[in-house]
């Protein structure tokens, strides 16, 4: 599950280099844009509200040169988020919309990177002569092979003869995943692909929903052009830049061949600011249907037309949409009319689509229902067996946010023990539980990076590391069967845990124990539902010593899964398991 908080995709996931490309902090004093004047060069910036590239950025960032020469430039640095990383012999795709106050006089518009501390130009680009109309240039940078990799770097922007030069979105892109324009950092996207995920639930959470309506995730202003999307406020307290709009998450979703579960905006913001079902409700049912239509629909159709001159003509495969987030803190009740109303809609249009509640609905069926979970490890442990007993008869249940919350910034071990219980108990539960998704995904692990306590995956400009956590997800989600194995365990003390689920077709039944007891214990295990159990398995186990051990930025792989092979296995056989440890045993069977 994922959603713009704890600078996940700002400063995240999205690898744009530049923090605050739209100078929206554009004064002299910000943190973001810090006006340099080299040598005797003098000159000013400002916010110019008057003048940008396009309706939704009507201001751009005014450079003012008094005085500039070659040797002596004026501009601006930017330092990135809380870095810029730079490494040898790589490309860097930049691109900014200008303009001069009189043709040819921004001729020597510069960008480059920094090196801050010996000053050397890392690379760099000369921008041909600006126009005095708003115009979008295209460049490139490129490192040489000397040198390290390391984000102590600014992107400076520099004009060296005096005018007036006006920006807005000025963007540096490194290398991204696959290559994508406008696409993700490459160690973040490797992590996700090892836990091979089946869904992506987005945009939110809260972040779907905003502070107000007008901060609500208003898909129609993150899609198009860089220069077409205004970014909006963020419930988690600071601006996004719907870099990640619409398209990207849909290309997310591709890339790692996921199925996209998408979040519709259905009417009501955290600040309690809700739509009357009605007539007032209906251009918001209107969004949620265009939306679809925008990741479905052919190039015959208004919004699929429009996905298509975005760059994606195909249509996106969507099986599950959510209705809203979190209705239950709707405190005027209003989810019941509004849940049916567009219910009744997309479903209308979209009579496949497996339409998903926030919160139980009163009167309307309901396909299924979005449970959330954030506890402490001993209470996922009290509460692992809580589908064991849940009516059958009832909608299906998608468990769409839930983490054990142990460890800042990341889970520890303690917590990835909670985890792994609790996945046992949705394992045994599948055939009720039919997706699941932790939440949230990522954290900057920079001073205030962080809004969320204990986030799956950690990270800085330079590298990025898995938490516990993460691994128990790797472990668990590599090894998923198609159906639960009839089985018996004795020995078992307090709190210990188990599932065993095979997968036919592959001939191999997968034994997940979890022995969240600092003590080892002795098992004997019946597989009574299989047949023909080869004598050795692979072991893949994550043990440690206490629950508080733990990941970090500096030590990122202190307590990970180990692989081994485990021998006397059969049927019925009997194991020791250490304390603290999480065991995943793939058994060949017939
Ligand atoms: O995952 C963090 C937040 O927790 C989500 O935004 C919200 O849905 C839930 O309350």
């Amino acid at each position: 599950m994922t959603e713009e908080i704890n600078y996940s995709y700002d400063g995240g996931l999205y690898a744009e280099m530049v923090q605050d490309r739209t100078f929206l902090s554009a004064r002299s004093d910000t943190e973001n844009w810090i006006p340099v004047a080299m040598g005797n060069a003098r000159g000013s910036v400002t916010r110019d509200m008057s003048t940008g590239p396009s309706a939704a950025l009507p201001a751009s960032m005014k450079i003012t040169v008094e005085q500039a020469d070659k040797a002596n430039a004026f501009g601006l640095r930017n330092g990135g988020w809380w870095g810029v990383l730079v490494k040898p012999e790589t490309t860097y795709t930049g691109s900014v919309w200008a303009k001069a106050d009189k043709e040819g006089a921004g001729a020597a518009v510069k960008v480059s990177l920094i090196a801050n501390d010996t000053g050397k130009v890392l690379a760099s680009s000369t921008l041909p002569a600006l126009t005095a109309d708003w115009k979008q240039y295209n460049f490139t940078m490129k490192t040489g092979a000397s040198g390290e990799a390391s984000s102590a770097n600014q992107i400076l922007v520099t004009v060296d003869h005096p005018g007036n030069v006006w920006l807005q979105v000025l963007s540096v892109f490194p290398p991204t995943y696959k290559n994508r324009a406008n696409g993700n950092r490459i160690d973040l996207m490797e992590k996700l692909a090892a836990m091979h995920p089946a869904f992506l639930r987005f945009p939110g959470g809260n972040y779907l929903e905003g502070n107000t309506i007008p901060d609500r995730f208003d898909w129609k202003r993150t899609i198009g052009p860089l220069v077409d999307r205004p970014g909006h406020a963020s419930p988690w307290r600071y601006h996004s830049s719907d870099g990640m709009g619409l398209l990207e998450f849909l290309e997310w979703c591709e890339d790692l061949k996921m199925q996209p579960v998408l979040a519709v905006y259905a009417g009501y913001s955290l600040q309690q600011q809700f739509v009357k079902p009605g007539p007032d409700l209906d251009p918001y049912v209107q969004d949620a249907l265009d939306e679809i239509e925008y990741v479905i629909g052919d190039a015959s159709t208004k919004w699929g037309a429009e996905r298509v001159k975005d760059g994606h003509p195909a249509p996106f495969a969507l099986n599950f949409v959510e209705i809203g987030n979190e209705d239950q803190f709707d405190r005027s009740k209003s989810y019941d009319g509004r849940y049916a109303q567009f219910y009744d809609a997309i479903k209308k249009k979209y009579p496949a689509l497996t339409l998903i509640a926030t919160t139980p609905i009163k009167g309307h069926v309901m396909d299924m229902i979005d449970d959330h979970y954030y506890k402490r490890a001993e209470q996922f442990f009290e509460d692992a067996h809580h589908y064991d007993k849940i009516d059958r008869n009832g909608p299906k249940i998608f468990v769409g946010e839930w983490a054990t919350r142990e460890g800042t910034p990341t889970p520890n071990m303690g917590a990835a023990l909670g985890d792994a219980a609790w996945m046992t108990g949705m394992e045994r539960n599948s055939d009720l539980i039919l997706i699941a998704s932790y939440a949230p995904l990522f954290v900057n692990v920079n001073p205030g990076g962080m809004q969320w306590q204990s986030d799956l995956i950690g990270y800085d400009a330079n590298s990025s590391y898995g938490s516990p956590s993460y691994y128990a997800q790797v472990m668990f989600s590599n090894h998923v069967g198609t159906e639960t194995v009839a089985s018996d365990l004795e020995g078992a003390g307090d709190r210990l845990f188990y599932s065993v689920t095979r997968d036919r077709a592959k001939g191999i039944v997968y034994l997940k124990i979890v022995n969240a007891s600092s003590k080892a214990q002795d098992l004997k295990i019946s597989l009574d539902g299989a047949k023909d159990v080869k004598p050795t398995a692979k072991l893949i186990r994550m043990s440690a010593a206490t629950t508080a051990a733990t990941n970090s930025i500096t030590d990122p792989k202190r307590v990970v899964p180990v692989e081994s092979v485990a021998k006397g296995v059969s049927k019925e056989f009997t194991r020791t398991v250490p304390g603290y440890s999480i065991d995943v045993l793939e058994l060949g069977v017939q």
